[in-house]
């Protein structure tokens, strides 16, 4: 826990004076320093609770065990909550049970893919690993639940905590929703552990920030028969090679330039002789843009390329967004006025040097699906850390965590709820008071 002690100086800074915006009380300040020691006096704890979540993951929907661990520990802190919601997710309450009303989420599922470190709390599961970090991500949440607690009676507010099943591709947000997650929800935040920025540093973007997302998969279907012969065979291989490459121009002349877009097919299927033409050949991939709408005309371009490509071939085609398996994603799109308050009290807590632009990806994420019904921002916790060879990227079978982040991630949750609730309770006081007036 080193690092706590790097992360005092901007403290000085706090206590010098500064310029405080309301809400950024003095006092404010010196709950941000309790908040950290706080978070720290719990680390032993957080390292326990993600370690225990990391060697037993589970995969989308099947969060079991997670999140029978997630209400154990409320239980315990006697922190209230609701369950389940979307199989097995989890919504805790903490506060006054009035507005205004703010939520924080984490995202409990593992991966499909086999840990290659080699280490004492390594996944259990063959072929199932923690590596996108929602471990890291469930086991902040119970910090903060617990500092939230602990701090209850300060709380102007309520805060939500979210344990969603399913982020990976199965578009657990969405299924959250549905049993009414988000009911009296003003503001929702969310957290990601970020390989790319040291441990220590948040960032966020505002705006646009991450793709919309969807998968794609299609089928061309021709006449099998005699290669020699091909005039009496319709040929599928060469209808969707057209096919492939007629795709290519949705992105190079179809989409504006200055926005992003993503057209990858990523795997073709078909035939296995030499001397005869296959019936069908399949293929598919995914399709991404940094906006709900782009995706939308992406994917109905592409249905109407291969449709076309396949009749000028005399081919038939099927095509599926495979919408029941992977349900497509609309865009990270950050609330501006969300981003700089996280920016803000980030630069509270852990110093102003510590606070980072965040960067655009066109990797997707289900939080998306809250951000169209409520303001949001989702933002990043750093925790790469090169010292101890921390610098593999999220879905790599190499990913692993620097554990130091865990309280920073508990207290920075906290903070933010806390001082979200301050602000907006003296704005409604100021309101109430003049229209009493
Ligand atoms: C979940 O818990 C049950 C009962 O303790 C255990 O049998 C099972 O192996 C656990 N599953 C995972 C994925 O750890
Ligand atoms: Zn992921
Ligand atoms: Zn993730």
């Amino acid at each position: 826990m080193d690092h706590f002690l790097l992360l005092l100086p901007p403290f000085f800074f706090l206590l010098s004076g500064g310029t405080f915006t309301r809400g950024e009380s003095f006092e404010t300040g010196g709950d941000h320093r309790d908040l950290l020691r706080l978070a720290n006096d719990d680390a032993e704890w957080l390292v326990s609770v993600r370690r225990q979540i990391h060697s037993h993951p589970e995969l989308r929907f099947e969060e079991h065990n997670t999140s029978a661990l997630v209400r154990a520990h409320l239980d315990h802190l006697g922190v209230p909550y609701s369950f389940p919601l979307a199989g097995t997710g989890v919504v805790a309450t903490v506060g006054s049970g009035g507005p205004p009303v703010i939520a924080l989420r984490a995202d409990m599922d593992a991966l499909p893919l086999q840990e290659m470190v080699e280490w004492e709390h390594k996944s259990k599961v063959d072929g199932v690993m923690h590596g996108c970090g929602h471990d890291a991500h469930v086991t902040m949440l119970l910090g903060a639940a617990k500092l939230l607690s602990q701090r209850k009676d300060k709380l102007k507010g309520t805060v939500k905590l979210i344990f969603q099943p399913a982020e990976e591709g199965g578009a657990g947000a969405y299924h959250m929703i549905k049993d009414g997650a988000l009911e009296g929800i003003e503001a929702i935040f969310g957290m990601h552990v970020d390989y790319q920025n040291p441990i220590g540093t948040i960032s966020s973007h505002p705006g646009p920030t991450q793709a919309a997302v969807c998968f794609f998969e299609a089928k061309i279907e021709g006449k099998d028969g005699d290669a020699a012969s091909p005039h009496l065979n319709v040929d599928p291989v060469v209808a969707t090679s057209f096919a492939i490459l007629a795709m290519q121009h949705l992105i190079s002349g179809e989409n504006d330039p200055l926005h992003s877009q993503v057209l990858s097919v990523t795997y073709v299927k078909g035939g296995s002789e030499y001397r005869t033409t296959p019936p069908f050949v399949e293929f598919g991939g995914t399709l991404r843009s940094l906006t709900t709408d782009g995706l939308k005309r992406l994917q109905r371009r592409v249905i109407e390329v291969i449709e076309g490509q396949a009749s000028v071939h005399r081919c038939k085609a099927f095509i599926s967004m495979k919408d029941d398996e992977y349900p497509s994603y609309p865009a990270v799109v950050n609330d501006d006025v969300l981003h700089r308050h996280v920016q803000r009290i980030g630069g509270l807590l852990l110093g102003p040097d510590k606070v980072m632009m965040g960067k655009k990806i066109m990797a997707g994420e289900d939080f998306a699906f809250y951000q169209q019904l409520v303001p949001g921002v989702m933002f990043g916790i750093g925790m790469r850390n090169e010292r101890l060879g921390i610098v593999h990227p999220a879905h790599s079978p190499y990913f692993f965590l620097d554990e130091d982040v865990l309280p920073i991630g508990a207290a920075l949750h906290t903070a933010i709820a806390e001082a979200y609730l301050h602000e907006h309770t003296n704005y409604v006081d100021n309101a109430a008071l003049s229209s009493a007036n």
